[in-house]
């Protein structure tokens, strides 16, 4: 059987970059259907950037303090940026920036975001602590096709965990955490294969075996 080439995927990041790591290991199988070419960052001080540099992939920064205003500015460089390597796919890895209708219109379908709540629930900021303020029983991560309005798309994947008594928003940010580290390479690679098909709002995912099994908390 031949194998398809692999995707070439850029990452992007504004932080520590653990969901980036995630996806460096798990894009170190040979099976796995997508090589990351090149790590970004809006934040010149993104610890995920060393990382990422440590382990001998290409980086850039591209400081969104120096465009000022100027979003579009930001979105055309950075868009320059990922031609240069060729990127086919793009993979918001804790990426705290909204991008333009332009840019996502460049990109339609080709970029994955990670959002640490489950969605249509909590989209926007501070996620653990406004599901613990609403006292939901179970909270979790999702995995999207990125549209221009923030934290909306057609889901990929979602994984789930429960929310404990005394739980405070670190707790549980950690416990998300664990999950989305679970989730994103899958959905990555369910994109990257093509396995992964927009279907009006839904995705369809091709050789998911329903489980059925339930989740309670
Ligand atoms: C993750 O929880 C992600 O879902 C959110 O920001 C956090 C980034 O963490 N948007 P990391 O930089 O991947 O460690």
């Amino acid at each position: 059987m031949s194998m398809q080439p692999k995707k070439r995927v850029g990452v992007l990041i504004s932080g520590r970059g653990s969901n980036m790591v995630s996806l460096i290991e798990a894009a170190k199988a040979a099976d796995y259907p997508a090589e990351i070419v090149v790590v970004g960052s809006n934040r010149p001080d993104a610890k995920g950037l060393d990382r990422a540099s440590d382990e001998g992939f290409a980086t850039f920064a591209l400081d969104h303090k120096l465009y000022g205003k100027d979003r579009e500015a930001f979105d055309r460089d950075l868009h320059a940026k990922l031609l240069e390597h060729n990127v086919e796919l793009l993979v918001l890895a804790g990426f705290m920036r909204l991008l333009t209708p332009w840019f996502v219109d460049q990109w339609q379908g080709r970029v994955i975001n990670i959002h640490p709540a489950l969605l249509p629930s909590f989209p926007g900021l501070h996620t653990h602590e406004r599901a613990l303020e609403e006292g939901v029983r179970i909270h979790g991560a999702t995995v999207h096709f990125l549209t221009s309005e923030m934290d909306v798309g057609p889901i990929i994947a979602q994984g789930a965990v429960p929310v404990l008594d005394g739980d405070n928003p670190d707790e549980l940010a950690a416990r998300v955490l664990t999950v989305e580290h679970e989730i994103y390479p899958k959905a990555l690679a369910a994109v990257a294969s093509g396995k992964a098909t927009i279907d009006g709002f839904r995705v369809k995912v091709e050789g998911m075996k329903p489980e059925g099994k339930k989740i309670i908390s």
